[in-house]
């Protein structure tokens, strides 16, 4: 575990030393008291069920050295070194920023509004194949997640890739200023959260705040199938610009694309195949992303293919699942419009003898533009050619109004509840069909994709 003294830390946070001494050492930082360490720093942080201030004297029994706090109204425990900071949640962004500093490895951030973690997953796979990697677990994307990441960085590490998310405006910034990538890669812009950033623009301003924070003589790897972010490619930038498609003009792209029940596969310019295990459009991109990565990092290409070649999706994104003749893709973990349209572009592509079913349940987090984003979502699904499309939750009946409108012959069912629905699959599932399962993390769809697994393997 790396060490700070108590003095870094204070000159890290622009905080003051209200109790013990500034010479003492600690070892490691911690935000949540069931994970705290011997002689660590803990940060109370205060979460939405939870204000860690509460948790000073566990902390600290378990062994924490300090604490950072934001108020003195709290007893801060005998013998325990106490910080006093404005806002703790920024006093972690500067620790964490303050122990970035120490490496001087390639940092890659990845932002956009859909497939960053996919591609993060990918991205690390190929550098992994050259360098020891550290990068974010699962989601851990924000200003908590992020910060925690770094401060996992210890000189076995030769790089780092670092997913960025946001949900209100300021977020990207915050985190880029506290992470200094030296190459950022933005994937799309789409209508995601919409409740705290208003409108594409206000997503795409957004995210374009990493930029600034990326060294002046980094890279900047834009995805140019992205209307917003090809704009990129025509701005003079300090920074190295390299782009990557399927239908623009990039520098790296994939052409002959093609999909199956295994995932989907396309070559390079160079005339090198690439195979990747999620049948997704969206995963192609992901990985032309990944070789850009592996490119400008020097990764051997044969490395850069095997890494993408044999990387698992992460879960609930287009994991596909073959289970008695029926293919099933799993997208349950989370759902917006851009997603949605990646989600149907998976339908056209792949080729299945029976029907082709979308399970679709809510988009969340839209705000005021729900309803019209929802129509959207099933306008597009009756220009999919999918033969069914069955939904769930009070949003999502709008996707299949909408198909319906558009497209008579589509089958389309609506359900209140998950059981209902899924009762009504086990009826209706043959051999040979192909159906996606998708919906915002809140609406659990997960448990639709392992109830119909369960019922087919019987
Ligand atoms: N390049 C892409 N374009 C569009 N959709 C994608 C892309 N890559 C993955 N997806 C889809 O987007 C959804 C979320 O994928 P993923 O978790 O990789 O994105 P994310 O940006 O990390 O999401 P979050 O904001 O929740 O962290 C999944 O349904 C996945 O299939
Ligand atoms: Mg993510």
């Amino acid at each position: 575990m790396f060490m700070f003294t108590i003095k870094e830390i204070l000159k890290a946070t622009g905080g003051r030393l209200i109790a013990g001494r500034a010479d003492l050492s600690v070892a490691g930082v911690s935000t949540d008291t069931r994970l705290v360490k011997r002689r660590q720093v803990f940060v109370a942080i205060k979460g939405d069920n939870f204000d860690g201030h509460h948790f000073l004297a566990e902390a600290v029994r378990k062994g924490a050295r300090a604490v950072v706090i934001s108020t003195r109204d709290v007893e801060v425990p005998v013998g325990a070194v106490a910080v006093l900071v404005d806002d703790t949640v920024k006093a972690l962004g500067r620790i964490a920023l303050y122990h970035r500093r120490r490496f001087h490895i390639p940092v890659i951030a990845i932002t956009g509004s859909a497939g960053k973690t996919s591609t993060k997953e990918l991205v690390a796979a190929v550098m992994a194949k050259k360098y020891r990697v550290l990068f974010n677990k699962g989601t851990e994307n924000n200003h908590i997640g992020v910060p925690m990441t770094l401060l996992k960085l210890t000189p076995r590490h030769q790089a780092a890739v670092i997913e960025m998310g946001t949900n209100h405006p300021g977020e990207i910034a915050w985190l880029a200023e506290n992470t200094l990538p030296t190459a950022a890669i933005f994937t799309n812009v789409g209508a995601s959260h919409l409740e705290g950033l208003g409108t594409l623009q206000g997503v795409y301003k957004e995210k374009l705040a990493l930029l600034k924070y990326v060294s002046r003589d980094g890279h900047v790897i834009v995805n140019a199938d992205d209307p917003f972010w090809a704009r990129l490619l025509k701005k003079r930038l300090s920074q190295k610009v390299v782009s990557y498609g399927i239908k623009a003009k990039a520098q790296v792209s994939a052409v002959a694309v093609t999909a199956d029940g295994r995932g989907i596969r396309f070559k390079t310019k160079s005339g090198r195949l690439v195979t990747v295990k999620s049948p997704s459009w969206g995963a192609v991109q992901n990985a032309l992303a990944a070789i850009v990565c592996g490119r400008i990092f020097h990764v051997p290409e044969e490395k850069v293919v095997q890494a993408i070649r044999r990387a698992k999706p992460a879960k609930g994104r287009q994991c596909l699942i073959k289970v008695r003749g029926v293919t099933l893709i799993d997208d349950t973990y989370n759902a917006n419009p851009v997603s949605y349209e990646n989600a149907l572009r998976t339908l056209m592509m792949l080729q299945c003898q029976g029907r082709v079913i979308l399970v679709a349940a809510d988009m969340l987090e839209l705000g005021k533009f729900s309803e019209g984003l929802h129509r959207d979502v099933g306008h597009q699904a009756a220009r999919a050619d999918i033969d069914a499309l069955w939904t769930c939750g009070n949003k999502a009946r709008l996707i299949g109004r909408a198909a319906r409108e558009k497209k008579s012959e589509i089958d389309v069912r609506h359900f209140d509840e998950q059981p209902a629905l899924v009762e009504a699959l086990k009826g209706y599932l043959c051999s040979g069909d192909l159906l996606l399962c998708k919906g915002s993390r809140g609406m659990r769809m997960e448990r639709v994709v392992q109830d119909l697994v369960t019922f087919l393997k019987g």
